[in-house]
């Protein structure tokens, strides 16, 4: 396994913006991640040796993927870091062709809905982690709704948030940064800052404004893509 620094958390910004109001009340459930960590517990972050080593956080790779293409990359992530992993279902499953639930999925995005999670890890689950990488296909250029259903379900104060995406094309990259991290408000962001949203009230069209955010792309892109966002040294 390679060998991971997280940042201190110290040194990161916070983005806070308004959060979106959520239409739907989430499902409740009780699957727990994939090698759950227990508060408290022999797995609570590491203390350091030394006042200088920094200390090792526990983290999440949480994510929603209909196709594969995110929980490729999620299983990287996972893989690298040596953190738990956990899928994010929908209540009200999609369509094994999400093409076929086109209508609904656009409706969900444009409309700011929140469908419910079917398998929702309980609080003190969730709040066992320090850092959370999130992931999602962009949806009608924003992410599934269904992960901010997810994300709106705890309080991430303080937690250090890391949204991917995968994507068919990146020109509404930054439209599915923004929402996370507006959904997030108190959390700290990796990238700490996005590019200016051109156009905030506009999802519908792209503004060309997605330059300078990171993204592994695939799976094999991961490992560059946690250099660039300083989580590998
Ligand atoms: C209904 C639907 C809407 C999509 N909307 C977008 C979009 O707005 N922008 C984009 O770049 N890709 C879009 N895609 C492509 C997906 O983001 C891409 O295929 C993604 O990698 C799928 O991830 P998954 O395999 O984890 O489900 C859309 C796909 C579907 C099914």
């Amino acid at each position: 396994m390679k060998k991971f620094l997280i940042i201190p958390l110290l040194f990161l910004s916070v983005t806070a913006m308004a959060a979106c109001s959520p239409s739907d009340t989430p499902e409740t459930g009780t699957e727990q991640p994939a090698n759950p960590e227990q508060p408290g517990g022999e797995d609570a972050p590491d203390e350091p040796d030394s006042p200088d080593e920094p200390v090792r956080t526990k983290t999440l790779v949480a994510y929603f993927s209909a196709q594969g293409h995110t929980q490729a990359v999620a299983e990287r992530i996972a893989e690298v870091l040596g953190a738990d992993i956990f899928r994010i279902e929908a209540a009200e499953p999609y369509a094994e062709n999400p093409y076929d639930d086109s209508n609904r999925i656009q409706n969900e995005a444009y409309n700011g809905l929140r469908p419910g999670v079917g398998n929702l890890p309980d609080t003190e689950t969730v709040a066992a982690y320090d850092t959370l990488f999130v992931g999602s296909p962009c949806w009608w250029h924003q992410p599934a709704m269904v992960v901010c259903t997810f994300l709106e379900s705890y309080d991430l104060k303080g937690k250090v948030v890391v949204p991917f995406f995968t994507y068919g094309a990146t020109t509404y990259l930054n439209e599915s940064m923004q929402t996370i991290y507006r959904v997030t408000p108190e959390s700290e962001h990796l990238p700490a800052t996005l590019p200016e949203d051109l156009d905030p009230d506009n999802i519908r069209e792209p503004q060309s404004d997605d330059a300078g955010i990171p993204m592994p792309g695939n799976a094999s892109g991961v490992e560059r893509w946690l250099h660039e966002l300083g989580i590998l040294q």
